[in-house]
């Protein structure tokens, strides 16, 4: 079953929005990434330490706008496939989350 996260405009080109989904007995943080028409989805999970990657709600990208960024420790990681490029947990990667673009332009989780 398909969950609607938002429109895929309400997520500012370049940026990426964060979701935090109730699921009973535990919440769910994901974070949505824009690039132009694609979405990419990601559980708000930095792997270093376990912990969101945003300290200001909806503040992942980096200084450069070019990968998302973990406020912690400062990791960075690509938005196309999450993979972390610098940090503390260079080598590893965000956990993909499904997310999809509908026809009508919902953005939605695909679980
Ligand atoms: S918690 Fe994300 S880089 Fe350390």
């Amino acid at each position: 079953m398909a969950e609607i996260l938002c429109r895929l405009e309400e997520i500012p080109d370049g940026q990426a929005r964060g979701f935090v989904l109730d699921r009973g007995e535990r919440t769910l943080r994901l974070l949505v990434a824009r690039r132009g028409g694609d979405a990419f989805g990601y559980q708000n999970v930095c792997p270093h330490a376990g912990i969101p990657l945003d300290w200001n709600h909806d503040d992942f990208m980096s200084l450069d706008g070019r990968h998302l960024q973990c406020a912690t420790h400062g990791a960075q990681f690509r938005v196309e496939d999450g993979f972390c490029i610098v940090g503390p947990c260079q080598g590893r990667s965000l956990r993909p989350a499904p997310v999809r673009i509908e026809a009508d332009g919902t953005v939605v989780l695909a679980e």
